[in-house]
């Protein structure tokens, strides 16, 4: 084991777990799980897509085989259009066949796609059975994998399906990372950033003072390990406070309520999720510098650093009421009132009920112009 390996714990009452990082761990995963106490003869089912199947499926079977499981994989089809209710009929069908029990348990290898849907399918069989996350893109890594959120989309809108279930063990191999498309590697970077915003000024200024933050090989295995290991620190301190978001777990959604509007008007599949959040805290950072609560200059930090990370900042054309609209349908909406995770300083936001329908059609003509 390399001396940067990390063990990040989340201190919850009742559902403690680790977040192990590291490189190359993903072929120890079988002792990791003897290491929790989960006997050999355990029954597991290894839910996994084509893309990350056919590089590290092979590999975890056999460190899981010879720890003594009874290991098979369920590979589905990849993409964010497949998380639905009915590939967790694929993924309970397997269940069956595997003859899971109540104290089997399912691993999820994958992105954040495969992640919330084998978590929600564990929370759901024989009433909730333990599961492993072992996240294959950074999103996953620093945000999707950690907490316990799991769930799929339903036709009217994302994510409306789900429970919150714990995982029993996070098992990050950033080696992983290096099949990575760029493309999803920049939107992971996405969610990094928003850590730096929300509550990690020394982040924030770490990435920086780094001079290319788009791919594996320009910020090199030992950066890539910082960042993932603070990005989830945020996260855990964050869950811990709050484990079902009645509070401050809130602030995770920080760039996330303009996100969605972005990625619903332009039509999902557009935009990958974290490009979407990216024009998010581009957009909601001008509205706080509206209200005089946050510096130009500090937004203008945060513009630079999503644009170094390769990510798109510029606000598209689309129609204002449709934005409106949109806001108003968003899960974040209280009793009527907008809410908004708003930055005042870099690493610190307020959660702000205070926002009227005129100051979003003032913000929206801004943009427009930028
Ligand atoms: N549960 C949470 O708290 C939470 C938080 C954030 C996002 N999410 C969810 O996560 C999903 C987005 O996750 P994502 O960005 O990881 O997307 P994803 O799971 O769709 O993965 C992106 C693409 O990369 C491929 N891929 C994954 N790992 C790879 C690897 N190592 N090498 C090559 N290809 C690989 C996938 O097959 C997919 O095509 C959304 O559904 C979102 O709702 C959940």
């Amino acid at each position: 084991v390399k001396k940067e390996n990390c063990t990040i714990k989340v201190n919850l009452a009742t559902n403690p777990y680790e977040v192990r990082v590291g490189s190359h761990i993903l072929y120890s995963i079988g002792d990791e799980l003897l290491n929790l106490d989960i006997s050999p003869g355990t029954r597991i089912l290894v839910v996994s897509n084509n893309d990350v199947a056919t590089p590290y499926c092979g590999s975890i079977l056999k460190s899981l085989e010879s720890a003594g499981f009874l290991p098979k994989q369920l590979i589905l089809n990849a993409g964010e259009k497949h998380k639905t209710i009915q590939t967790i009929s694929l993924i309970h069908n397997a269940a069956y066949e595997h003859q899971l029990e109540r104290n089997s348990l399912i691993i999820a290898l994958g992105g954040g796609v495969i992640g919330d849907m084998a978590g929600f399918a564990a929370a759901t069989w024989l009433r909730g059975i333990s599961f492993v996350q072992v996240p294959t893109t950074l999103l996953a890594m620093v945000d999707a994998s950690v907490g316990g959120k799991t769930g799929v989309n339903h036709p009217n809108g994302k994510n409306l399906i789900g429970a919150f279930h714990q995982p029993k063990l996070v098992l990050i191999d950033i080696n992983t990372l290096k099949t990575l498309p760029q493309r999803e590697f920049c939107a992971g970077m996405a969610e990094v950033i928003k850590y730096g915003v929300i509550g990690d000024s020394q982040l924030f200024k770490s990435l920086e003072g780094t001079n290319h933050l788009n791919s594996f090989e320009s910020l090199g295995e030992r950066m890539i390990l910082e960042i993932i290991n603070n990005s989830v620190r945020s996260k855990a301190d964050i869950v811990e406070r709050d484990e079902k978001e009645t509070g401050i777990r809130a602030v995770l959604n920080y760039g996330h309520t303009f996100g969605h509007v972005v990625e619903n008007l332009t039509g999902y599949g557009h935009l990958l999720h974290g490009e979407a959040v990216s024009i998010g805290m581009v957009a909601i950072g001008q509205l706080s510098v509206e209200k005089g609560l946050w510096s130009s200059s500090e937004a203008l930090r945060q513009t630079n650093l999503l644009r170094k990370a390769g990510l798109p900042v510029k606000w598209p054309t689309l129609d204002h009421n449709s934005v409106i609209r949109s806001l108003q349908g968003d899960k974040k909406v209280r009793s009527g009132k907008l809410r908004f995770v708003l930055p005042s300083a870099i690493g610190k936001v307020t959660i702000s009920s205070e926002i009227d329908i005129e100051e979003i059609k003032n913000l929206l003509n801004i943009l427009d112009k930028t």
